[in-house]
């Protein structure tokens, strides 16, 4: 029996997701158009928490002021009636034709211009809502041909609307931090920022470090041909992990956006062991929401929709019961300690020690017996094999 979703599990869905009528670059939409009231009122019955947009989810581009208000009053009542929070917003900088080179580093200033009005807009929309994120993915700022992007200037062009927009929610008061999504193409050729590792990077020359963060998308990661449980852990231990996208995705192709777990499960495995256990040697875990960033199949119609959502949120915590049979499990636990998995906690150098001791310590090197050591195996298979008895149901 799948596990039933509580509001405590905190789990939440962008509205683009079970509203995305899967137009393709290949073909038509298969599905009519969703109501963002309807969203919110199906997605609290399946037991979620909270839903996130774009801008442009929720009040089409373009509009009025007037129409946009009634727009956004009509997804706050279906809120209130509902509890469902929003906890993180974004702005759409990808869709519309103005921004086909990027928002941030289009090479046309006035679209730059254009591009941080629009988000700045937004950032007041989400403060007003409550929301404590707000996601940047920077899906078209990127580029096709090396020849036509200058990346320094790019990258410069980027910091300077991040470091506006941070000044902005300090100068506001506002509650907000962001959140940067990495992905490698798709859209463009080549995207800015596309990887976890890249985004770290780029952080660190920021003029507010530490109210940007990562929003890190399990199917992007895995484009690059990464491990996504690394990159969360790596967001972890530089405590940047503000959000995540879970989702779906088999191998590196184009973003396919499937199911949490219907692409690599033994990732997807790892990777709910590390955030509700802490991974291997505890430490620390990650509580913000469970957002979903997938896009229900083309092939499926609206009572596909919702199944499929609730696929997200039941294979979670199909997940999430397995690693904790894992963790429980006293052949777990000796077969971790044969690993030496503890071990990697233990600091390489005693406490006070520093090079001249470690020089003078003849067990280190001198006396070590290289031969005997580079015999022992590890037993990682055994352990590995533990872990997908487990994810089978098999224990
Ligand atoms: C993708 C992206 C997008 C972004 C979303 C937030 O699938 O390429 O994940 O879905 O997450 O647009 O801006
Ligand atoms: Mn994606
Ligand atoms: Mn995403």
């Amino acid at each position: 029996m799948a596990p039933r979703p509580t509001p405590a599990d905190k789990f939440s869905f962008g509205l683009w997701t079970v509203g995305w009528q899967a137009r393709d670059p290949f073909g038509d939409a298969t599905r009519p158009e969703l109501d963002p009231v309807e969203a919110v009122n199906r997605l609290a019955e399946l037991g979620a928490y909270g839903i996130t947009f774009h801008d442009d989810d929720l009040v089409p581009f373009g509009v009025d002021a007037a129409t946009r208000d009634q727009h956004i009053a009509r997804f706050r009542k279906a809120l209130d009636e509902t509890g469902l929070v929003v906890p993180m917003v974004t702005t759409n900088l990808f869709n519309h034709p103005v921004f086909k080179d990027g928002g941030f580093t289009s090479n046309d200033r006035d679209v730059r211009r254009y591009a941080l009005r629009k988000v700045l807009r937004n950032v007041d929309l989400a403060a007003e809502l409550g929301a404590s994120t707000f996601v940047m993915w920077g899906g078209r700022e990127g580029s096709e041909y090396d020849v036509a992007k200058d990346v320094r200037a790019a990258l410069d062009r980027y910091r300077e609307a991040v470091d506006l927009l941070t000044q902005y929610v300090i100068d506001r008061g506002y509650n907000l931090r962001f959140a940067l999504e990495p992905k490698p193409n798709e859209p463009r050729g080549d995207i800015l920022l596309p990887t976890v590792g890249h985004a770290l990077a780029f952080i660190s020359q920021l003029a507010h470090p530490e109210l940007v963060g990562l929003n890190p998308e399990v199917g992007h990661e895995q484009m690059a041909g990464l491990n996504y449980a690394h990159g969360i852990a790596q967001a972890l231990w530089q405590g940047k992990l503000f959000h995540l996208d879970l989702n779906g995705q088999r191998g590196v192709k184009y973003d396919q956006d499937l199911v949490f777990g219907h692409g690599d499960l033994m990732n997807a495995f790892a990777l709910v062991d590390l955030l509700e256990n802490g991974g291997p040697n505890g430490g620390p875990t990650y509580d913000g929401p469970r957002h979903f960033d997938y896009k229900p199949s083309r092939t499926e119609d609206m009572a596909g929709v919702w199944a499929s959502a609730a696929a997200n949120m039941s294979t979670y915590l199909l997940l999430k019961e397995r690693a904790a049979a894992f963790r429980a499990d006293p052949e777990v636990a000796e077969a971790l300690a044969a690993s030496k998995v503890a071990e990697l906690s233990t600091p390489t150098l005693r406490p006070g020690e520093g090079y001249d001791d470690l020089l003078a310590d003849r067990s280190a090197f001198e006396e070590f017996d290289v031969d005997a050591v580079a015999a022992r195996g590890f037993g990682f298979v055994r352990l590995n094999q533990l872990a997908v008895e487990h994810l089978l149901g098999a224990r």
